[in-house]
């Protein structure tokens, strides 16, 4: 039971794929309450609505005006989401939920954080595959050292996103508002190679687009070195046909090895550390979302009522921003690239006027 009895109210803007990763918690979870929900597209948003019981809005001006949230939830595309963040922080003053990838260059983090700062009020980044339960339980013994020193961390992302994919919306498939596989499907296992390798020191990439029209990779590669020593390799595709086959992170250690498996890391693959854990630790999930978002919305809960600090904070969450940036910036200068170097990459993020006017909350004025 919860001690503080205060009920946060909740507004979500984006009514799209992740939408339901989102009320879902909102709905099950005692001490939340969704109190709106808004999308440009009404053809998403009402039928939700209606489901729901709450009110629509197709504008989230209006929405927030005439019901004051103390949470928003930022599901509008990726390279949207540092200016509807920042719009929201400095009209609104609320907290805010916001879906991964949270921003796309360097620079809109230090926006976000400089307004989240002045408005004293937090952002909490989604990576909701830290909670698999197979993630959690190899972290802990690295972090205990029961595995060891690391010899080799590797990703391998091997998913189907064929074009119809890219065609769905005007902002997959762009440099502006998307990024490639490494972006869109990668990001959750770059996040996690570091949240179980530790931090990278380098990286040397390479890109290509195989088989579908956008102006994006679909496959990418690269070799890394990490501070302690470390080597590793990361392979995303969204190349692979005709379905999606696996999303896997092995630690190669001194005293063992892990293979985390399934289509999100949510299986415990190998683990001769204690082999066991390899069921114990191993959850099926209906879709590569899996079910971490609602231990996500519990510690933010938490860390709203004073308890214990969110351990997804904003700063952790930037480690794969950057990592992100450095990856494409040594695929796009073909060279080895230092994370301390600070750079981004020339593309991803990259201004589009025409693109953005779509997503502006005044677009539903047109
Ligand atoms: N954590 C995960 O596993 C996961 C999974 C899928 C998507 N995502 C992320 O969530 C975000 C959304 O992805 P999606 O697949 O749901 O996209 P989507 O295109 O299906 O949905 C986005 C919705 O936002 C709406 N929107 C855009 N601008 C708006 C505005 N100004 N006001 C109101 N509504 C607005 C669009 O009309 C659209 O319906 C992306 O950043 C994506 O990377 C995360």
């Amino acid at each position: 039971m919860r001690e503080t009895q205060s009920n946060y109210k909740v507004a979500i803007i984006g009514c799209g794929r992740v939408s339901k990763n989102h009320w879902g918690p909102i709905n099950d979870i005692e001490g939340f309450e969704l109190a709106s929900i808004c999308d440009l597209q009404p053809e998403r948003g009402q039928p939700l609505a209606d489901k729901l019981s709450v009110p629509f809005y197709r504008d989230y001006d209006t929405m927030l005006q005439e019901r004051p949230a103390d949470i928003v939830c930022v599901l509008t595309p990726s390279g949207m989401h540092p200016h509807h963040v920042i719009d929201i922080i400095e009209k609104y003053g609320t907290h805010i939920v916001v879906e991964k990838p949270m921003a796309l260059s360097q620079s809109d983090l230090v926006r976000m954080r400089n307004a989240a700062e002045k408005a004293k009020v937090k952002i909490f980044p989604i990576y909701q595959n830290r909670y698999n339960k197979a993630v959690q339980r190899v972290r802990l013994d690295l972090s205990e050292g029961r595995l060891g020193k690391i010899a080799l961390g590797t990703v391998r992302l091997r998913w189907c996103r064929p074009q119809p994919y890219y065609d769905r919306d005007p902002w997959r498939g762009t440099w502006a508002m998307d990024g490639g596989a490494l972006t869109n499907q990668g990001i959750h296992y770059i996040d996690l190679l570091q949240y179980l390798a530790g931090k990278v020191e380098s990286v040397s990439a390479k890109m290509a687009t195989q088989f579908v029209d956008v102006e994006v990779e679909d496959t990418f590669v690269a070799t890394v070195k990490f501070l302690s020593g470390a080597l590793g390799v990361i392979e995303v595709t969204t190349a692979s046909r005709p379905d999606d086959f696996e999303a896997s992170i092995s630690i190669l250690a001194e005293k063992g090895t892990a293979i985390l498996g399934g289509l999100a890391c949510n299986q415990l693959d190998c683990y001769t550390l204690d082999t066991t854990a390899e069921t114990e630790c191993s959850v099926e999930i209906p879709d590569a979302y899996g079910f971490g978002h609602w231990d996500f919305f519990r510690d933010v809960l938490e860390d709203l009522d004073g308890g214990k600090p969110h351990p997804i904070s904003f700063e952790t969450g930037c480690d794969a921003i950057n990592l992100l940036n450095a990856l494409y910036r040594s695929a796009e200068e073909g060279r080895e690239v230092f994370i301390n170097e600070k750079l981004a990459s020339k593309r991803l993020g990259e201004e589009n006027a025409d693109l953005k006017a779509i997503y502006l909350a005044e677009a539903t004025q047109a």
